[in-house]
């Protein structure tokens, strides 16, 4: 029999890849998506083989219906408090419902376990459903993959092409900061979703680099050296940010405003991924720094 996974998020940037490599992978896969999704992004999915189901996050009857004969939900959804935890756990009481034994939460960040509560606004959602799900019957996994490769193409302060430097907080040069590129992420969240076996946490990362390496990378990527800065203590950091947050209070409805950037910024050079579970699904390639670096952002 095949295995059947719901995706909910398949039409973002990483679940639409998650439901190409599922497809890949020989797996039956349902989306659940929004009626005021843009159809053009739903049309490409079937268009892939992908079983979507147009419903209402709100309605039960549409969540359990679309949970029947599900082996594993994986949540790529993106949001604030209303959907990574209220439509999250919307979805998890239907799964619960239905006997869906297997549930991937939209985490794809940094461990924010090894995080206190307070420090970053967007982790704190993640420990929020991350309470409520612990506490279910369902097994839980989270994909914990540092920062997406490609937010080093954004021009923040630990690569910033447009000044040529390279921040770094805490003295940590050397500190060695986890990324993944969305392609690698979906690869492996799709293997794992296919896997009975998971346990409660993963940890991945394309590559691991710290300040100083890519002060080396730059130069072969563009002929110069940038120029490495001490940015100061993470404390003072936090300072910063604190700041930041309570001026611009119009950023508590934006998903990623910048001192949320910020916010991730810190997390970057407070907590990595001492191991790494990449191994696991041998047939997976990992892309380098370098090549992460020079991939065109669609
Ligand atoms: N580690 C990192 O550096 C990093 C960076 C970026 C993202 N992420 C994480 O990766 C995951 C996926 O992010 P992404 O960038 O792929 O997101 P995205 O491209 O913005 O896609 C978000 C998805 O969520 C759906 N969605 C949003 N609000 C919804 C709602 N109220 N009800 C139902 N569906 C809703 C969207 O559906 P519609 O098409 O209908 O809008 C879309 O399918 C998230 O956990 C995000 O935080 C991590």
């Amino acid at each position: 029999m095949k295995n059947i996974i719901l995706v909910a998020g398949a039409t973002g940037n990483l679940g639409k890849q998650i439901c190409k490599q599922l497809i890949n992978c020989g797996a039956g896969v349902r989306a659940v998506v929004r009626a005021q999704s843009d159809p053009a992004k739903t049309k490409a999915l079937q268009d892939i083989g992908v079983d979507v189901k147009v419903i209402d996050f709100n309605k039960p009857t549409d969540l359990l219906s679309a949970c029947e004969d599900v082996s594993c939900i994986v949540s790529a959804l993106a949001g604030l408090r209303d959907v990574i935890v209220t439509t999250q756990s919307q979805l998890l009481s239907a799964a619960l419902q239905v006997g869906v034994p297997r549930f991937i939460p939209s985490d794809f960040c940094t461990d924010y376990t090894q995080l206190p509560e307070g420090v970053n606004r967007n982790f704190d959602l993640r420990k929020e459903f991350e309470t409520l799900i612990n506490d279910s019957k369902i097994k839980a996994t989270s994909i914990f993959n540092g920062a997406f490769a490609y937010v080093l193409q954004y021009g923040i302060p630990l690569f910033d092409t447009r000044n040529k430097t390279i921040a770094y907080y805490e003295g940590k040069k050397d500190w060695k900061i986890d990324f993944t590129t969305v392609n690698d992420t979906a690869a492996y969240t799709a293997a794992a979703a296919l896997d009975d076996s998971t346990p409660r946490h993963l940890h991945i990362a394309s590559f691991q680099i710290s300040a100083q390496d890519l002060a080396d990378l730059s130069k072969s990527l563009y002929g110069e050296a940038f120029k490495l800065t001490d940015d100061g203590s993470l404390e003072q950091f936090l300072a910063v940010i604190n700041k930041q947050r309570q001026a611009n209070p119009e950023g508590e409805a934006e998903l990623y405003p910048r001192w949320q950037q910020m916010q991730y910024l810190y997390s970057m050079f407070a907590v990595h991924h001492p191991h790494l579970d990449n191994a696991r699904y041998l047939s997976l390639s990992w892309t380098s720094a370098s090549d992460a670096l020079q991939q065109k952002q669609a």
